[in-house]
């Protein structure tokens, strides 16, 4: 089952070749394919290495038989999202014994997980460049071309990328991504994140703010920013609160959406993903300030039972959870809610996947993602409990909660019919030529004639049919750029 929104982890994207057709010179004759697996902040990445590498004489290509180097932007938070990967790489091993100069490397979580196993043991890949190494890979692709293997995982302190404008060229040309901070410091117990990536960074507020102004000149309309915990963001102060720069001043999550959201109120914001534990008033009201900040938040939940929660290591309760939703609800009443649930976590009872049941019936969220528990090599989870809810119990507990939240994401685009919203348009319809589709400010996707509208374009729609994944309606204003 597919669901739709613009974060973590996209079905239908996963393996998606990342093209750039940048300015490429007659310098740039080595052929790269890039292929990307995981979340968003992964695919904003391979952005970023093609950028990298087009400035070392690369041009990227999208068929991987025709490339001098390949590379795999790899994610680890599920097992099967890891066995994906290893098959694929299986097919360019393949490749590479009709074409023995041909590079092969591996990018991002799974890179820093096995990097051993797969260059020095099983020697199926010539690099291994973890998240915080990809300024390095012109080097590290040098040394190979020499003759041996390059390996850079170290996963850094400091932000290795910040003056690095990537090339933001993405299918669309509607909407864009900019990561504010990489690694996390949280800690949950079946995450694997905090051992890929690394302790917790942000970056500096002005050249995020820069990036934003740039896309605006070029014609974006949309902009999300990526983090792993995005309400820890902080400039200028430390973890412990210190004030690193007493003549600068401090930015936090709140003031950074404020300053992006300043850029231009034809320029929306969204951002992902956000920490209940973390979640402040302050950003609920920039939110609730700024008509460009759209009515949209990803809040993960993972788990209805207060025991679970705890197990999880996630720093907070429901009843703390559910207060955060009344707050949104509060200061942003047409706010759309998405979250992530995972099923069948170490000694799940039937009595705590019920309360996780309950919690979401209550809640009603817009939209869901939600996933089997799978353990993960050096999680917390892994050394301290026992993966034993049974694989089939696992699977009827996801159908379960699959078929329910269906149903709330149909009452949720119900509730539209006969409103009217405002939409960006982000292109054709997949479905019919002569439809053009976009999303809402709650992140809805919306189907609507195509007349002489063009994707970038702001427009009304008056919401007359709904499915549990779509909206569709006819167009009722457009509006002018300002
Ligand atoms: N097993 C299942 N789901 C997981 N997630 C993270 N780690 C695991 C795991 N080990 C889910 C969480 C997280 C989302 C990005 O992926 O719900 O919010
Ligand atoms: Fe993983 Fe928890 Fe950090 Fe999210 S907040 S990346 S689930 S450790």
């Amino acid at each position: 089952m597919r669901y739709k929104g613009n974060k973590v982890i996209e079905e239908g994207k996963q393996g998606e070749a990342t093209l750039v057709n940048a300015t490429t010179t007659l310098e740039n004759t080595k052929k790269l394919y890039i292929e990307s697996y995981g979340c968003q902040m992964n695919f904003s990445d391979s952005e970023i290495v093609a950028s990298i590498l087009i400035n070392d004489g690369y041009a990227t290509v999208a068929d991987y038989k025709e490339a001098d180097v390949i590379l795999v932007n790899t994610c680890s938070i599920r097992d099967n999202a890891e066995q994906r990967v290893l098959n694929r790489l299986r097919n360019f091993q393949g490749l590479k014994k009709k074409k023995p100069d041909l590079i092969v490397g591996m990018l991002g979580c799974m890179a820093e997980r096995l990097k051993h196993e797969l260059v020095e043991k099983k020697k199926v890949l010539d690099l291994v460049a973890g998240p915080d190494a990809y300024r390095d890979l012109p080097k590290l692709l040098q040394t190979v071309e020499s003759g041996q293997k390059a390996v850079n995982v170290l996963l850094s302190r400091e932000e290795t990328y910040a003056d690095i404008s990537p090339v933001r060229l993405d299918a669309n040309g509607v909407s864009a991504f900019i990561s504010i901070m990489r690694g996390c410091d949280n800690m949950c117990s079946f995450c694997v994140v905090p051992f890929t990536r690394g302790r917790e960074r942000s970056r500096d507020p002005e050249s995020i703010v820069n990036e934003a102004k740039d896309l605006i000149e070029n014609g974006y309309r949309e902009v999300t920013l990526l983090g792993q915990n995005v309400d820890s963001y902080k400039w200028n102060i430390t973890a412990k609160g210190e004030i690193i720069n007493a003549e600068e001043p401090v930015v936090k999550f709140a003031e950074l959406l404020e300053k992006v959201a300043m850029v231009s109120p034809d320029l929306r914001i969204r951002y992902s993903t956000s920490h209940p534990k973390d979640l402040t008033n302050d950003v609920l009201e920039t939110m609730a300030k700024y008509e460009n900040i759209c009515d949209y938040i990803h809040l993960p939940v993972q788990a209805g039972s207060n025991e679970i929660l705890q197990k999880m290591n996630r720093g907070y309760t429901t009843e703390w959870y559910l207060e955060r939703i009344s707050a949104i609800k509060r200061y942003i009443p047409e706010c759309a809610i998405s979250t992530d649930v995972i099923i069948g976590f170490c000694g799940e009872t039937d009595e705590q996947y019920t309360e996780t049941v309950d919690l979401m019936k209550n809640v009603k969220f817009d939209f869901a993602y939600m996933f089997k528990y799978s353990e993960r090599p050096k999680t917390l989870a892994e050394r301290n409990y026992s993966d034993d809810v049974p694989e089939e119990i696992k699977a009827s507990r996801l159908q379960a909660i699959i078929d329910m939240q269906l149903e709330h994401s149909h009452l949720s685009n119900k509730k539209m019919l006969g409103k009217t919203c405002k939409v960006l348009i982000e292109g054709i319809s997949k479905r019919s030529e002569e439809k053009l589709f976009g999303r809402n400010s709650q992140n809805s996707v919306v189907i609507f004639d195509r007349d002489d509208l063009k994707k970038g374009e702001y427009i009304d729609v008056l919401i007359d049919d709904c499915t549990s994944a779509t909206l569709f309606g006819k167009v009722t204003h457009k509006y002018t750029k300002r």
